[in-house]
């Protein structure tokens, strides 16, 4: 197979597990390009990619922009905070003008679960979800998927705990739905009031006790509190969530086995992980945000290949 399975990246749920293999292999040749003296190649010379932003972002945001550059894209960088959006105008006007400007593909982050599915119905325009509220980050979950493989040369029969903040985190939905189809082995981790409820309708394990899930997994993704998110107490008091679910050199040293530790950022260092962790050899954190670059290549390439047909 050569091309993907959908014409929108707006979940991982919406992937089959050969699209994913797909875009690990043209991540690999991209990771090549990036590591080149010449970065950039000129594939994508008559793309035009906007990406709108309606919530904050470090990480995806600078690494679409540098992934569209990377492949010679036109690109459009649009914040809501800075926009015609505070003066009532609605997403769909704001996507129908910046569509009128002739762009090819919109890379949306947005604080409402499906917004990215809504819009893909409206415009003609190829989505990528960036991150929709609490529901996918499609990205995250690629990139996540495809760090594990370059550290351990395959994802499938891997044991992989979350950890933290499942209820919230859509980067938790999108990395079930990913490693499932990967044929990893998945359980979450964290305050049962941080767990929803049927998740294991998944697939996937729950264990309350952090140090039974290291025990058990090859590999840990630690993720912050949503704090943003939470409209009561899910936990009494941060020093508790840390002393129950915060990994720590002197936890991981006490294992009997090497684990890997992964996180999505941004990290809350002292909370739900220590910076003696997540500055170890054990931690590819920043693994993660340089294959991000290349996967978001990878996605922006195969997408704009179904455009131009
Ligand atoms: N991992 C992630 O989505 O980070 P940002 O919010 O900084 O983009």
């Amino acid at each position: 197979m050569s091309e993907l399975s959908v014409n929108h990246l707006l979940g991982i749920k919406y992937l089959n597990e050969s699209d994913i293999q797909l875009i690990f292999e043209t991540a690999d040749h991209f990771k090549e390009v990036i590591n080149r003296s010449i970065k950039k190649v000129p594939s994508l010379r008559d793309i035009t990619i906007a990406n709108i932003f309606f919530e904050n972002s470090t990480r995806t945001k600078l690494s679409f922009e540098l992934a569209e550059k990377r492949l010679s894209a036109d690109v459009l960088n649009f914040s809501a905070s800075q926009s015609s959006v505070k003066k009532g105008e609605t997403l769909i006007d704001t996507v129908n003008n910046i569509l009128s400007m002739k762009v090819d593909m919109v890379v949306m982050r947005h604080p409402n679960p499906g917004a990215g599915i809504f819009l893909s119905r409206h415009v003609s325009a190829s989505i990528i979800n960036a991150g929709d509220g609490a529901h996918e980050h499609p990205t995250q979950a690629l990139l996540d998927s495809y760090s594990i493989r370059e550290r351990l040369g395959d994802v499938a029969g891997k044991n992989v705990v979350i950890v933290g903040d499942i209820l919230h985190s859509r980067v938790a939905l999108s990395n079930i739905f990913a490693l499932k189809l990967q044929g990893a082995n998945v359980k979450v981790c964290g305050p049962k009031t941080l767990i929803p409820k049927h998740i294991e309708s998944l697939g996937v394990g729950v264990e309350l006790n952090l140090r039974k899930a290291l025990e058990w997994c090859d590999v840990a993704n630690m993720l912050r509190i949503q704090n943003e998110r939470l409209d009561i107490n899910y936990f009494p008091t941060t020093r508790e969530y840390t002393q129950q679910f915060g990994v720590s050199k002197k936890l991981l040293d006490s294992l009997d086995k090497e684990i890997v530790i992964m996180h999505p950022g941004p990290i809350n260092r002292g909370v739900e992980i220590t910076s003696d962790v997540a500055d170890s050899k054990q931690s590819i954190i920043l693994n993660q945000v340089e294959n991000g670059v290349a996967i978001r290549m990878a996605v922006i390439y195969l997408l704009a290949s179904k455009i131009k047909q």
